[in-house]
C-alpha cells in the first residue's frame, strides 16, 4: 500500500508548489508586484518593453540598456519565411489560438538555438518569441480575412506595432497607450495555470519552445484564457444598458458562471481590472459610445451584491480590445502576446535552479486485486 500522502486541495487551491522571485500577488489586499514593483507604478511610469526587461533580469534597466533592449525586441519580430508560408497554408476555419499553439511549435524548427537551454540562448529565444507572437497573431487575422500580412515596423513600440500590423495603419495614440497598458497588466501573474504548465515542461529540461507550446495549450481553456472573449459575446447578447440588470439577474438565477468575475487568488478586486475599467471608459468616450461600459458597470454592481464576487482582469480587457476594432477570437492570443514575457521569465528561473516537478497523487483505487483469466470473466 503506497504511503498515504497529505491529500492536496482540489485544483491545488492554496498549495505552495515552489518558490519564485518574479511575481507577488496579495490576494487579500489586491496587490500585484513584478520583481517588487507595484503594477500601479508600472502602469503609470513604465512600458511593456521595460517590464519585459524587468521580468527577465530582475531589475529595471539603465537608459542605455533599455534602448538596446527595445532595439533588440523590435528587431526580433520578423517570422522566418517558411513559417509565414506555413501560416498561409492553414485552414481559414482554424481559431487564432490553435494557430498560435501550432506556430509556436513550428518556430522551434527554424531557431538555431532551439535545443540550447543555456541562459544566453534562452534569453535570445525569449527575445524572438516575445517579438514573434504578436506577428503571428496579427498575420493570421489578416490571412484568414484574405488580406496580405503587414510586416512589423521596428520604429514602432510593441503596442503600436501590433495594432499597425493588424489594421495596416498607424494606430491612434490612445489605442497605443491602452494596448501598452494591457500588455503591462497581462505580463505575469505568478503560478497561474499556463505559467505552471510552462514550468512543469521546463523542469524536465525540455526546451523553451516546448514549454511555451504547453503554456498556449493551457491558456486555451475557458476557465483561464477566453473569459474576456466570452465577456464581449455577453455584451453583444445584452445589447443595451437598460437590459443589463434583467440579464444578469436571470444568469445568476440559472447558476451560470459569469465570465470576468471571481479568481482563485484574489478575494477582492483584481488590481488590473481598475486600470482596464478606466481605459474602457476613455475609449468609450473617445468613440462616443459608452454602452458597453455602462452594461459592465451594472453587471459589476449586481454580481457584487448577489454573489459577493469581484471583477478580474478579463472583465474590461475585451471591451478595450473591442473598442479598438479587434475581433473577440483574438483576445486569448493577445493575452499570450503579453504573457510570453512572464512565461519565458519563469522558464529562465526554472532552468537556473531546476528540480523535476513531480508531485504525488492521493491514491483512491483498490489494491491487491486477484487477476481473473478471460475464461472466468462474463
Ligand atoms: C485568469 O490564476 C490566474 O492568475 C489567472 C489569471 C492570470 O492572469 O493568469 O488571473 C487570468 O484566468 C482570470 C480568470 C478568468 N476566468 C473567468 O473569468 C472565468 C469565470 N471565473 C471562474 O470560473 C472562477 O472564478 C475561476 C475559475 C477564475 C476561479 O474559480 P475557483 O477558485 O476554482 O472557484 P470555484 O470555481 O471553486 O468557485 C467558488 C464559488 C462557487 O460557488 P459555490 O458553487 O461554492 O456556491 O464561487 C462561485 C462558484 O460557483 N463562482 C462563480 C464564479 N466564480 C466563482 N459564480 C459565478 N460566476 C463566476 N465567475
Amino acid at each position: 500500500m503506497p504511503a498515504p500522502t497529505s491529500p492536496s486541495a482540489a485544483g491545488l487551491e492554496g498549495v505552495v508548489v515552489g518558490s519564485s522571485s518574479i511575481c507577488f500577488i496579495d490576494g487579500r489586499e489586491g496587490r500585484l508586484l513584478y520583481r517588487g514593483y507595484d503594477i500601479n507604478d508600472l502602469v503609470e511610469h513604465s512600458t511593456f518593453e521595460e517590464v519585459v526587461f524587468l521580468l527577465w533580469h530582475g531589475r529595471l534597466p539603465g537608459k542605455k540598456e533599455l534602448a538596446e533592449h527595445e532595439r533588440a525586441l523590435a528587431a526580433s519580430r520578423k517570422l522566418p519565411g517558411k513559417v509565414l508560408a506555413l501560416l498561409k497554408g492553414f485552414p481559414h476555419k482554424a481559431t487564432p489560438t490553435e494557430v498560435l499553439r501550432t506556430t509556436v511549435s513550428a518556430l522551434a524548427l527554424y531557431d538555431s538555438d532551439a535545443e540550447n537551454n543555456s541562459p544566453e540562448a534562452s534569453v535570445r529565444k525569449a527575445m524572438r518569441l516575445t517579438g514573434q507572437l504578436a506577428t503571428i497573431v496579427a498575420a493570421w487575422a489578416r490571412i484568414r480575412a484574405g488580406k496580405t500580412p503587414v510586416a512589423p515596423n521596428a520604429r514602432l513600440s510593441a503596442a503600436a506595432n501590433f495594432l499597425y500590423m493588424l489594421h495596416g495603419k498607424k494606430p491612434d495614440p490612445l489605442w497605443s497607450k491602452t494596448f501598452d497598458i494591457a500588455l503591462v497588466l497581462h505580463a505575469d501573474h505568478e503560478l497561474n495555470a499556463s505559467t505552471f504548465s510552462a514550468r512543469v515542461t521546463a523542469s524536465t529540461l525540455s526546451d523553451l519552445h516546448s514549454a511555451i507550446t504547453s503554456a498556449v495549450g493551457t491558456l486555451k481553456g475557458p476557465l483561464h484564457g477566453g473569459a474576456n472573449e466570452a465577456v464581449v459575446r455577453t455584451l453583444q447578447e445584452i445589447g443595451e444598458p437598460e437590459r443589463a440588470e434583467v440579464w444578469i439577474k436571470n444568469a445568476l438565477a440559472q447558476k451560470r458562471r459569469i465570465m470576468g468575475f471571481g479568481h482563485r487568488v484574489y478575494k477582492t478586486e483584481d488590481p488590473r481590472a481598475a486600470h482596464l475599467r478606466r481605459m474602457a471608459e476613455a475609449l468609450g468616450r473617445q468613440a462616443g459610445n459608452l454602452k458597453w461600459y455602462e452594461i459592465l458597470r451594472t453587471i459589476e454592481r449586481v454580481v457584487r451584491e448577489e454573489k459577493g464576487l469581484y471583477p478580474n482582469v478579463d472583465l474590461y480587457s475585451g471591451t478595450c480590445y473591442y473598442a479598438m476594432g479587434i475581433p473577440p477570437d483574438l483576445y486569448v492570443p493577445i493575452f499570450a502576446v503579453s504573457r510570453i514575457s512572464g512565461w519565458t521569465a519563469h522558464v529562465l528561473e526554472q532552468h537556473a535552479d531546476n528540480r523535476l516537478i513531480r508531485p504525488r497523487a492521493d491514491y483512491l483505487g483498490p489494491t491487491r486485486l486477484r487477476y481473473v483469466s478471460i475464461d472466468e470473466r462474463k
